[in-house]
């Protein structure tokens, strides 16, 4: 008796698991090919350094990290851009931009196991490198949303949810909070969602050193819920309304592409990686109930910082987890059951010879092919055929042998046919 178990947060893949895992894999591939985007991959260790700064406080916490036998600090990746920086921005000299590129990775973060949250996770990554303008940004959001249109998912399963950090800048100084204590106003004001406004402006106060007025001010700008709204409020400030006619353009672009009803201006969405610079995203289920499905946005500074190459970028990461989730919850897991083309049987040991030669030139003509060996009747044989899912069989009987002919039977129909050998495994 084993007793032993996946370590909590991992998961093992049952052949139905992994039917689910190939199906949403299938999906991001096929986007990843309408849209252009090439895959690469690096090294699932990495030197712990790649993190430390550069992705934050949050993912530094839950790093994978050990010391290797040659005494070098190493760690499980934890997400893909900084490995995506290192490689692009090595070799971004010599390809043409926009760089497009893709990887599946699967990551390893130390969170506490939860719904839509485990210890390792498949991650699809797109990336673009080398493009400033906000097409790009309207690009990878189509991109997100075509991914779950592609599963069946439509805009009253789940929304885009879109902020810039810029904007985000923009409006914060306006209320007053002074420049170096902007990105901890960021991560204060990302927990809006679950903590009430007197406790986001005490923390204001108290740990950015903002003053009252201020707080309240900033409170003020996170009031407005549309666009339009913010729009109205701040679109007379310097330094805002540059901001403001970016997110407009971005907007813009995915109405043009009928997209529009799937994206939500946000400011709340602050993501809390470190090096975002710009336009950032999130996918969310509409009915609120699952961790976030997608995020993303804008790092025009990290691969500079990376690899020493000046090259705006952007991207998203899409695990695998709260995908299944949702999916699950909509009813649109697909069948996992295994089918096939032919299922082969003969009524006894003679005919095993031809079966074999049958079953094989099927097979090497393109098809799914079992075959049985049973000594059992027709009918038995039909029967399992059935429970295989095997769309036809091919029974071959003493009589059908002699004649070089193969008795087809539709699963389905149950219409019958003797068809040649010969024809039969034509590709
Ligand atoms: P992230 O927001 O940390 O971004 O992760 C992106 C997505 O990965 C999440 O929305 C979620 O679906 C999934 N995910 C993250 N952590 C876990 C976990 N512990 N268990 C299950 N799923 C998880 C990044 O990682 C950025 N590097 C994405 C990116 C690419 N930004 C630019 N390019």
């Amino acid at each position: 008796m084993s007793t032993f178990n996946a370590l909590p947060g991992f998961r093992d893949f049952f052949p139905d698991d992994l039917a689910v895992r190939t199906h949403i894999m299938r999906a991001w591939r096929d986007v990843a090919r309408r849209y252009g985007f090439q895959e690469y991959d690096g090294p699932p260790l990495e030197p712990l350094e790649l993190y430390i700064e550069k992705s934050g406080p949050e993912i530094v916490q839950q790093l994978y990290n050990f010391r290797d036998k040659g005494d070098r600090e190493i760690t499980l990746r934890p997400e893909m851009t900084p490995t995506l920086a290192r490689m692009a921005g090595a070799r971004a000299a010599g390809l043409r931009k926009p760089i497009k590129w893709f990887a599946v990775p699967q990551l390893f973060r130390y969170e506490r196991a939860q719904r839509g949250r485990l210890r390792e996770h498949f991650q699809l990554n797109f990336d673009i490198i080398g493009e400033a303008d906000v097409s790009a940004d309207a690009e990878l959001v189509a991109a997100a949303v075509d991914i779950l249109r592609t599963l069946g998912l439509t805009h009253e399963d789940f929304v885009a949810r879109v902020s810039d950090r810029r904007l985000l800048r923009a409006l914060l100084l306006d209320a007053g909070v002074p420049e170096d204590q902007l990105v901890l106003a960021y991560n204060i004001v990302d927990k809006l969602e679950r903590e009430t406004p007197e406790a986001i402006a005490a923390r204001l106060t108290g740990e950015a050193g903002v003053t009252a007025e201020a707080a309240a001010a900033v409170l003020a700008v996170f009031q407005h819920t549309e666009f339009a709204a913010v729009r109205q409020a701040y679109g007379g400030r310097p330094g805002i309304a540059a901001e403001l006619e970016r997110m407009e353009r971005f907007f813009g672009f995915l109405d043009a592409m009928g997209l529009g009803g799937y994206v939500r201006f946000d400011l709340g969405v602050v993501r809390g990686l470190a090096y975002y610079t710009g336009i950032v995203f999130e996918l969310f289920d509409t009915r609120g109930e699952l961790r976030a499905i997608c995020g993303g946005g804008r790092y025009d500074d990290l691969l500079k910082r990376i690899a020493g190459t000046d090259l705006p970028a952007l991207g998203f990461g899409m695990g695998d987890v709260v995908l299944t989730e949702l999916l699950r919850d909509r009813g649109l897991l697909p069948d996992t059951k295994p089918a096939f083309d032919y299922y082969v049987a003969g009524a006894g040991t003679e005919q095993r010879g031809a079966l074999l030669a049958l079953a094989h030139s099927l097979r090497d003509a393109g098809h799914s092919v079992e075959y049985s060996f049973a000594e059992a009747g027709r009918n038995r044989h039909f029967k399992n055929a059935s429970a295989l899912n095997a769309r036809r069989v091919a029974w071959l009987g003493p009589d059908e042998v002699a004649a070089g002919e193969a008795l087809v039977r539709d699963t389905g129909s149950g219409e019958e046919r003797r068809i040649p050998l010969a024809e039969l495994a034509r590709p």
